[in-house]
């Protein structure tokens, strides 16, 4: 089976009209390669697999290669992200997803790549390829009124809440946003330069608190193109209360009856007890799907089942 990476402009267009039909039902006022802007751009190429028959091209899937680090042992493992997965509607049935899978795993093979990740509700069609349940994930439903549960004490610090203009968030500001992050194990790396590229995304907004002095201490990143409308897939804070407080204030500065905030399992119990405090609902979920390389060592691959993805980094 011949594999390939689209390196002229038609061949791009094919990719993303294959991709836009058989990914995206209803019409959007972004294009599908405008939510990828690392993976489907056309610097990123290298990360296309694509399937032709004849003169068509029918199939494709990306495969980005990241690097994923141990905050406590600063061990390294290199990992593949997979999305964007389609076979031309006329062609499927024919084995030709099963056969493009089988070839990023022997890529995965030849370039190191201990695990493969993707997201996706076809749990069977994903299980036949080795693919399983991978890490967890919380999630924690909020609205206005289970915020306003909480006993709010007289302001204790003058708060801003600021809603972004993208393309106006310094590389300090953004350095500044992943150190608030809450501090997991294991998670990929990420550069500044990158962070700015992904929050070009459409649908995306951030949101932020900062003290009278101009502190940044709370931000809050909701929507991410046709994904996760309502759902705050990455944030920080300096306490549980300020990244409460920042919801309460994309709740009301919006028609969203309600927002899920994305959490990883590994959080010190008193956050979790906190954000649990004020909930309208809850879930618990696997991370996602990952297909594990047989030679990576048994105790290894448990240890990566902590690994945390936040959600400007999935495909
Ligand atoms: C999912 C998809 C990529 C499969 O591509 P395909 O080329 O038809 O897949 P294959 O022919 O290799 O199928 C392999 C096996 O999975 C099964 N399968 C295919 N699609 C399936 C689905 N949606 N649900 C469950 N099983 C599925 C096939 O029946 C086949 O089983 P078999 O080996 O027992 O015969 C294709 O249906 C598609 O593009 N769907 C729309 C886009 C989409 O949902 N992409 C995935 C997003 S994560």
């Amino acid at each position: 089976m011949k594999i390939f990476t689209p390196n002229s402009s038609i061949e791009h267009a094919e990719r993303n009209s294959l991709l836009q039909k058989s990914l995206r039902e209803s019409v959007q006022y972004f294009s599908i390669e405008s939510e990828y802007p690392i993976v489907l751009s056309k610097d990123g190429s290298r990360f296309s697999y694509c399937f032709r028959h004849e003169n068509v091209l029918v199939a494709h899937a990306n495969l980005w290669p990241r690097v994923v680090t141990c905050s406590v042992t600063k061990q390294r493992w290199n990992i593949g992200l997979i999305g964007n997965v389609a076979t031309d509607e006329r062609f499927r049935g024919q084995g030709i997803m099963s056969n493009v899978l089988e070839h990023l795993k022997s890529v995965a093979t030849d370039t190191n790549l201990s695990i493969l990740i993707l997201w996706s509700d076809l749990l069977e069609f994903y299980q036949k390829q080795g693919f399983r349940s991978f890490g967890e994930e919380r999630r924690y439903i909020y609205t206005e009124d289970s915020l306003s549960k909480r006993q709010v004490d007289s302001p204790i610090k003058d708060v801003f809440y600021n809603k972004h203009e993208i393309s106006n968030i310094s590389d300090v500001t953004l350095d500044t946003f992943m150190d608030l992050r809450p501090k997991t194990t294991l998670t990929i790396d990420r550069t500044t330069r990158e962070f700015a590229s992904l929050l070009r995304i459409p649908n995306l907004n951030v949101f932020s608190s900062t003290d009278s002095n101009g502190r940044l201490y709370a931000f809050a990143i909701i929507g991410k193109g046709a994904d996760m409308e309502s759902v705050v897939h990455e944030w920080g804070a300096d306490s549980p209360s300020d990244i409460l407080n920042l919801l309460s204030f994309i709740l009301s500065d919006s028609d969203r009856e309600a927002a899920m905030l994305l959490a990883p399992k590994e959080l010190p119990k008193d956050l979790h007890k906190e954000l649990n405090s004020f909930i309208s609902g809850k879930e618990q979920h696997p991370m996602a799907l990952a297909w594990t390389h047989p030679a990576l060592p048994k105790n290894e691959c448990r240890h990566l089942e902590k690994l945390f993805i936040w959600g400007l980094d999935s495909i």
